[in-house]
């Protein structure tokens, strides 16, 4: 078990917190997904009632170790403040941390809430470098660490800080860990798992630590053609992660020894071209034509997959099954989309492109779980450690 903000006694104390800020931004600049700023309102909330000095940071997209405008935290200041419906001190440097921080710091009262720039304005930060790491630590007495979404990374401010002061969780990392921990390792059968997107390379740790625990896997999106073509199918002009196809018929002899009921499309929606308008065909998979490409799954397909979705106790979930980006190619997404909705399943969404789907067809409330990390939770689910979780105390 790890500590958490309730284990401390805040009043007074400085609360130096890690976020992941990292949403993004259009060309003016205006934030257009605040998802995963409102997922640390409850820490922050927790943490200033609670009298704490509330030291705010974040990476923001990736500068590259230079400050450069289109890449402030200035944004995230203001919508901070609109949320909380309270002032923000913006610690406005380019050097993240300097003199003119450290007496900005020291003038906050209980209760009141700062936020440093850009962290990767910083080289010092991705290098996680011990006097950079040291200088953070020295804005505050104890270390939260809420940002799931960087958890992967051993950077400055999410593993080297914790160094010099005591690091513990915040409630969206708890959170995070519950629900894909308990998902994994200690599910309610019968336990499927749903993968998708377009590579099979982005995704074959993650099938392969799943295979040892589920009942059932669902493999769709753009990689089922290369498990198509491990199975000696013929896949057209449909993607192909070529130098993945030994990979893919590996995973299928692996699903068959474990005795995993592995679930493929069994038909899918081809186009002509890879555009919303392209002249398009559903058909077996045993018959995609030459000059067509699969774009989505079919509806025998969504019928499979959907009876396997009822019957599941826990789901967990990583990947679009086609290009749901345009709507001629939505269908099978937003219908599992749709079947975790009305199943009342333990339902686990990894971040990325599937929290995009259920929050794009609108079912973002009737799910258990949307994770707010892409490559975090694919490493999570992957069972690896990640550096910033593993560096919070134990109780
Ligand atoms: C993310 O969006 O996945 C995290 O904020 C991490 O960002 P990074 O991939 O640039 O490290």
């Amino acid at each position: 078990m790890k500590k958490t903000i309730r284990d401390i006694d805040w009043n007074g104390k400085r609360a130096l917190v890690r976020c992941d800020f990292n949403v993004p931004l259009n060309d003016e600049g205006l934030i257009t997904d605040d998802t995963r700023i409102k997922a640390a309102l409850p820490t922050i909330q927790y943490l200033s009632e609670q009298g704490a000095k509330v030291i705010l940071m974040s990476h923001l997209g990736r500068p590259k170790g230079e400050p450069k405008d289109e890449f402030s935290l200035a944004p995230v200041a203001v919508r901070l403040s609109d949320l909380l419906d309270m002032p923000i001190m913006f610690a406005a440097s380019d050097d993240v941390v300097d003199e003119g921080v450290v007496d900005a710091v020291e003038k906050l009262e209980p209760g009141d809430i700062a936020l440093l720039e850009n962290l990767r304005f910083r080289k010092e930060e991705e290098k996680n470098d011990p006097d950079f790491s040291k200088a953070l630590a020295g804005l505050g007495d104890v270390f939260v660490q809420e940002a799931f979404g960087t958890a992967h990374r051993a950077h400055a401010s999410t593993a080297g800080v914790a160094d010099y002061i005591p690091a513990v969780s915040g409630f969206l990392i708890e959170k995070e860990v519950k629900f894909l921990g308990d998902a994994v390792s200690n599910p309610e059968r019968p336990f499927v798992a749903i993968m998708g997107g377009a590579k099979v390379s982005d995704k074959i740790l993650v099938i392969e630590n799943l295979l040892e625990k589920v009942d059932s896997l669902i493999i769709g999106g753009g990689m089922m053609f290369t498990f198509y073509k491990a199975m000696g199918l013929e896949i057209g002009k449909s993607i192909l992660d070529e130098e993945h196809v030994e990979v893919a018929a590996g995973l299928i002899k692996k699903a068959e020894e474990k005795g995993v009921n592995l679930l493929l499309p069994v038909d899918t929606v081809c186009a002509s071209e890879f555009s919303n308008d392209a002249e398009k065909k559903t058909v077996d998979r045993e018959e995609i034509p030459a000059d067509m490409m699969g774009m989505d799954i079919g509806p025998k397909s969504i019928e499979l997959f959907t009876s396997a979705i009822k019957e599941a106790k826990t789901v967990v979930w990583n990947g679009p099954m086609g290009v749901f980006e345009m709507p001629s190619f939505a269908e099978g997404t937003k219908a599992v989309a749709k079947a975790l909705a009305e199943s009342d399943c333990v339902s686990v969404i990894g971040g990325g492109d599937s929290a995009a789907a259920v929050e794009q067809f609108g079912f973002a409330d009737k799910v258990t779980h949307i994770s707010t990390g892409g490559g975090a939770s694919l490493e999570f689910l992957e069972g690896k450690t990640l550096p910033g979780i593993a560096v919070i105390q134990d109780i």
